[in-house]
């Protein structure tokens, strides 16, 4: 595995795989690496000659100071997990090569980021398109892969690209869970071993619509999942949300909706979602 911190360094290696005709698949991470992005490295790999892998815990995307500098940062474990796993290039860049103090970032990203972690995250999304943006002009890759686990974020980025007519893919990949169904995050890490046990209320009440939603109306459902989140101690729902799955308007037909969960689990917050089709 090549490491590059440099950008310049990256995008002329980049443009000789692709004057070599290497299809290129690019897989953006923060780090703190788990099987839910070894799956995307892994579908990277299938689908292209070489797998290039960004690790960069970006400043801008955190809405809260202490979440960012709790953000765990296991690089030597990271680059272990890499190498393992068959990826090509790793990019690691530090803060300053990937930022300058004075720039600004003005694009709109639109009604789809403002809505859901838009609400709890103000100027998340900001940060991610700013990031991505940048990522996706330094690689100029032919495919990116990305998580289901963070739908909103896809669709943020699907409308970036589409916005820019960035010639990219992109892959959304299926949720890794453990065995219990807990979605894999990076932030689980922080969960105790009892607020790792609560944490399972989020796909428990996934599961619950997703076996219930043809039995029982949308208000039944909903009610139910508040009963269950307010006799739980130390979790507190942020948002439980029936969507349209292409627009993330609230829906038309439960046959096309996704169900988009958030909540805070001690100072842990934690996301989740379930297609219905
Ligand atoms: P990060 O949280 O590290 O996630 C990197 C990618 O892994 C994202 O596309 C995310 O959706 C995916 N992922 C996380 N957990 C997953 C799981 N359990 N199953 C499948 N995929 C999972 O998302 C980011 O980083 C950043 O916002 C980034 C896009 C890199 C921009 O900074």
């Amino acid at each position: 595995m090549e490491v590059f911190t440099k950008k310049i360094t990256l995008y002329h290696q980049v443009l000789k795989l692709n004057a070599e005709h290497k299809s290129i698949g690019l897989v953006p991470t923060m780090g703190a690496l788990h099987a839910g992005h070894l799956s995307l490295i892994k579908k990277s790999k299938f689908e292209n000659d070489v797998t290039i892998v960004s690790i960069f815990v970006n400043p801008t995307q955190f809405n809260d100071a202490s979440d960012l500098q709790k953000y765990p940062r296991p690089i030597q474990t990271d680059m272990a997990l890499l190498k393992n796993a068959g990826c090509d290039i790793l990019f690691l860049p530090s803060e300053n090569e990937m930022y300058s103090p004075s720039e600004k970032w003005d694009y709109e990203v639109g009604a789809i980021a403002n809505d859901l972690e838009g609400v709890y995250r103000p100027g998340h999304f900001m940060g991610v398109t700013q990031i991505v943006y940048k990522l996706f002009t330094i690689i100029p890759a032919q495919k990116a892969y990305f998580g289901q686990k963070d739908y909103q974020q896809f669709l943020v980025i699907k409308h970036l690209v589409a916005h820019f007519n960035i010639p990219m893919v992109l892959v959304c990949c299926p949720i890794v869970r453990e065995a219990d169904g807990l979605a894999l995050s990076s932030r689980n890490i922080h969960l105790s071993e009892p607020q790792r046990k609560k944490a399972l209320l989020l796909h428990k009440t996934l599961s619950f619509i997703k076996n219930n939603y043809s039995k029982l109306p949308i208000d039944k459902l909903l009610q139910k999942v508040r009963t269950d989140f307010e006799t739980e101690d130390d979790v507190q729902l942020e948002y439980i949300a029936f969507r349209d799955k292409y627009t993330l308007k609230p829906i038309v037909t439960i046959n096309k909706a996704i169900v988009l969960i958030a909540a805070q689990v001690g100072n842990t917050r934690l996301i989740d979602n379930i297609m219905l089709d």
